[in-house]
Parts: C-alpha cells; structure tokens; sequence
C-alpha cells in the first residue's frame, strides 16, 4: 500500500520536530537542561540547569542587568522577596483576574487550557445516556464523541460504553444516538474524542501559608511577576536614589505561574525567571505644560538621545528599539525576531499598548517579551489599597502626580531556549583524511557562551607542553571561563567544544615551546569556532585578541 506523500508544511512541521528534539536531546546530553527531579520521573513545567545552562544563564542576566542599570543613569535595581504581603495581588488583580479557562476530559480527567485546544472538525456521535440490560441501572447523562470524517462510528460507541462504564455500567447498552457534522469545534479533547467539559476559569498563583497555622488569614502567593515589588517599593527606591522621574527600576528574579498545560519543553513552565524593568514617566498633560508640546513618532525623532517633549508614546517605542538592539547585541538578529504590535481589542484594559517581541522557535513563533504601557494603573491600585500615596513631587514642573510606567518585561528561560535554538547547527564537514562528517556547533555570540576559550596542550604525556598549556589557562581565567582539556584527538576536543558553543581554541604544541625554531616561540594557534579557521597568535597578545570579542 502507498502512503500519501506529505505535504511542503507537513514535511516542514516534521522538520521542526526532529530539529527540536535534537536540540532537547543535546541539552540533556552537554549539560545544558535537565529536567528537574528526573530520578523521581520528573515534574511537569519544572527544569534545572546544568553546567553550561548555568554559566548561560548567568551570562544572560549579567548581560541584562549591565545595559539596563549599570550602563545607564537613570535606572536602579531592586532585590525583592518572593513572597509578599497578599493584598499586592489583590490589588495587581491577579487574585479576581489572573485565571486561565480549563477543560477536563470527560473520559481521562486530563486537563487543557480551553484557548488551546485545537479546534477540530468532523462527526459528533452523541447519546442521551445508558443501560445496563442485566440489572436495568440506567445513567442518564448526555455523553459525546467527535470523530474525524471517514472514521467508523464502531470507535465512537467504543468511547462512548467506556464512559457509561466509568459511570457505573457493568454491561452499557448506548441510549439515543444521534449525529451531527461539526467544524472547527474545541469542545472535545483531540486525543481521544470525549467530549471535554464546560470551561471554568483557574487562578495560576500558588498559594501556600506563611507560618505554621494554614487559615484563611496567613494565605501567601509565590509572585507571578516580579513587576509588583517594584510598584510597591516605588517611594522607598525614589527616596534613597537620588533619581528625578523620568527613571526606572529593574529586577531579575524568579516567578512562579501554576500553569494548566506546561509545554514546548522549558518555554511554558511553571518556576522561571524574569528580567523586568519599571521605567516612570510623567503624565503626558505634564510633559506639555513643560516642553510646550508632545513629540510625535511620526516626527521622525531620534530614539537614540531621550527628550523632555517625549510622551508616553515615544518612550514606548523608545524601549522597544532598546531591546531589539539589546536582543541584536547578544546574536539574535532582526530575522530572527518579530515585533507584534497588539491590536486595541487585544490590550489589557489599563495598557495603552503593548507589543510583544516574538522570536521564531521550531515549534512556532511565540513571545520572548512583553513592552507595555500601563499608564498609571500600577501605582493608583497600590495606592488605593495601600491607603499611601504614590505621588511624586515634580519640582521642575511644580506639580504633584502619579508616574505612568512603560514595562518591558522578558523571560530569562524563555530567551535561554530562543539562544539555544539559534544556536543549533549541523554542517557537513571534511576532515584531514578527506572523510565527509557531520559537526554540531552551537554558534552562541562570543557575549553569551558558557565557555569562552578551550585550552588544549597537544599531548598530554609532554610535561613541557601541559605546563606551558596551564600557564595560558591561568592567564586567561581571571578574565573569562577557560575549559582545560588534554584528552583525545585535537579534532574530538575542537568538535566537544563546538557542541559547547565554546567560540575560541588555542592549542599549544611544539611550535609554542620554541622546537621548531625560535620565531614561534610564544606562540599559539587560535581556532575560531565558526570558520574552524587558525591563526598563529602570541601568548601576550591572547588577552587584548579575545577581550574586546567576549565583552
Ligand atoms: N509584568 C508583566 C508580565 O509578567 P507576562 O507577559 O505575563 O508579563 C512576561 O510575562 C514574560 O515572562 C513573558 O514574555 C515570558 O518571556 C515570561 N513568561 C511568562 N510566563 C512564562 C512561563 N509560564 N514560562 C516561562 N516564561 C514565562
């Protein structure tokens, strides 16, 4: 029998799945990602970083932390607690408003989020209920099963007896059959068929209960963003920093969202980080009283230089521009990225607009960050439940208001796995003997990879080549991380280290040590990870080479 052949987005879909699951098995096997508590089986939305994910991490937030505070005036950090006083969330809104809607199967108790079930088209069998011939039990529960066109309606009374007998049926004669075409519904699970049940909303917060009494009154949420503790530590950080509005505060820190369908391996999970950064402005009407006018976006400003005329608006886009270069600056380039700019209807109803930097994974193209304008919103809420005010003094405008904010806010492990994506190469190589082979290099950008340099004497049986091989770590080591290795083939080490993403290897052989004449003496070859090119270069020149490309 033939099978059909698949179709150019079919072939593309399955091309993405084996590259995606290449890039899992990697993680697993270099010590990137593991999945947490594995010997356990694992828990679902939940990972740990292994060496090289760690040292990714980091580098990541590092480099995070220093473009948005240390290389800029005019914003500050804060470290805040993960648990904080419940009434924040009451008044963020995420104890009424921050739910997702959840379906159950009604035959597996397996869970969904409603917005993903995929809509599905087809045949609904459906039954008014059941009989048991032998005993006469009857169960009188309408019960569903959607089948796909073509398929026997055999599999749908099969699903359909299963579920009467989960209902207590030993024997289940189907009661009432009827059908109906269908297209496009997400009303039944796409697994199986059963009818899915109706969706009812779910808080993501965890909750857990500060201190040893679990009552109603000692209710404690893990954050689900860090943005809150910066809207409540607003005052104390204007007070003690010195800073004039318009100013920001930035935090890195952990998350938690009890998320109902954890998926595309750490994408959606329910502990991540986040980077996010509050940056206040002053209300728009205050900028006018001052500047005498509002610069407009389609006054072709320069969004490099921020301007007192400057409006919500621009400083939106201002921080959009500012993270897309930040995103270009550690290897993700523009192709790589979209910008979607949120329709009216789509806004939550205190932004004023909101767009999402959207990098193009294997598994479709999805959020990396969100840039919003929240007006007021944040700080008139606290405000208001906090019963403290929120107001800052301007004394350049003489005035008394309440900032407005512009939030971009990004995930670390999200941006973790949009690097590695990036990263992941296969390319057909030849080698010294001519023989074709396949290499897999993670092409980080220099700023981001776990390692920066491998150091690798020729021979690990000659003393003087290991000694000299050691001295060059211990002269780079201070300044970036050096992976020392003296075992195996030179080529097996450059090709573990290209797995590594590791973009730089010096190799320190015969030449280094003066045997072959006195004008290499010093010298060492340095590959380049990419172009798998050498050079010839000076121990003393290592440092002032290789700084200026990993800073
Ligand atoms: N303070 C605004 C805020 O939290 P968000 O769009 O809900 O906005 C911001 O989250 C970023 O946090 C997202 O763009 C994403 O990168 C990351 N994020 C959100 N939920 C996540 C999850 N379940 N797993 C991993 N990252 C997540």
């Amino acid at each position: 029998m033939s099978s059909q052949p698949l179709s150019m987005s079919q072939q593309t879909a399955t091309k993405q799945t084996e590259r995606m699951e290449k890039i899992v098995s990697l993680c697993k096997r270099r010590g990137f990602i593991f999945q947490s508590s594995e010997i356990y089986g694992g828990l679902n939305g939940f990972w740990d970083y292994g060496p090289l994910g760690a040292e990714l991490k980091r580098n990541v937030k590092d480099l995070w932390w220093k473009s948005m505070t240390k290389m800029r005036e005019d914003v500050v950090g804060l470290e805040a607690s993960i648990i904080m006083h419940p009434t924040i969330w009451k008044a963020s809104g995420h104890v009424d408003t921050f739910a997702d809607p959840m379906v159950d199967c009604l035959l597996t108790k397996k869970r969904f989020r409603a917005d993903q079930v995929d809509p599905q088209s087809g045949v609904v069998y459906s039954y008014t209920g059941a009989k048991d011939e032998a005993s006469g039990k009857e169960v009188n529960e309408p019960y569903s099963v959607l089948l796909p066109a073509g398929k026997p309606p055999e599999s749908a009374r099969k699903v359909a007896v299963q579920f009467y007998s989960q209902r207590g049926l030993a024997n289940p004669a189907l009661v009432g059959e009827s059908t109906e075409k269908v297209e496009n519904t997400t009303r039944y699970n796409p697994e199986n068929g059963s009818l899915l049940t109706e969706p009812r909303m779910f808080n993501l917060m965890f909750k857990s209960h500060a201190g040893p009494v679990e009552s109603d009154e000692n209710v404690v949420y893990l954050r689900p963003e860090t943005a809150q503790a910066i809207f409540v530590q607003f005052k104390n950080v204007l007070e003690t920093s010195r800073q004039k509005v318009p100013f920001g505060i930035a935090q890195i820190g952990k998350a938690f969202r009890n998320e109902i369908n954890p998926r595309n391996y750490t994408f959606r999970s329910r502990e991540f980080e986040q980077m996010e950064l509050e940056f206040f402005i002053k209300p728009d009407e205050i900028v006018e009283k001052q500047a005498g006018g509002i610069a407009q976006l389609s006054d072709s400003t320069d969004l490099n230089e921020p301007q007192a005329n400057w409006g919500w608006e621009v400083w939106h886009k201002y921080w959009v521009e500012q993270r897309m270069s930040w995103y270009e600056s550690i290897g993700l380039g523009r192709e790589t990225l979209e910008e979607y700019w949120q329709k009216k209807d789509e806004l939550a109803h205190y932004a004023r607009a909101t767009v999402d930097i959207l990098y193009k994974f294997p598994f479709g193209t999805q959020e990396l960050e969100g840039i919003a304008a929240r007006g007021n919103f944040d700080l008139s809420q606290h405000q208001q439940f906090s019963g403290k005010s929120m107001e800052y003094f301007d004394q350049e405008a003489a005035a008394k208001y309440v900032p407005h904010v512009i939030e971009p806010s990004a995930g670390v492990d999200r941006l973790i796995l949009a690097l590695i994506c990036n990263a992941y190469d296969e390319e057909e190589v030849t080698d010294e003997k001519g023989n074709k082979e396949v290499r897999t290099v993670m092409h980080f950008h220099p700023r981001v990879a776990p390692i920066k340099v491998g150091v690798f004497p020729l021979l690990k049986n000659k003393p003087a080549l290991v000694q000299k091989a050691l001295e060059v770590r211990d002269l780079l080591r201070p300044f970036m991380n050096v992976f020392y290795d003296d075992t195996g083939a030179i080529g097996r080490r450059y090709r573990r280290q290209d797995e590594a993403g590791t973009p730089f290897g010096i190799t320190i052989d015969f030449d280094t040590l003066g045997e072959n004449g006195p004008e290499k003496e010093g010298t060492v070859t340095l590959r380049h990870r990419d172009s798998m090119e050498q050079e010839r270069v000076k121990i003393s020149d290592l440092l002032s080479i290789l700084l200026p490309k990993i800073q």
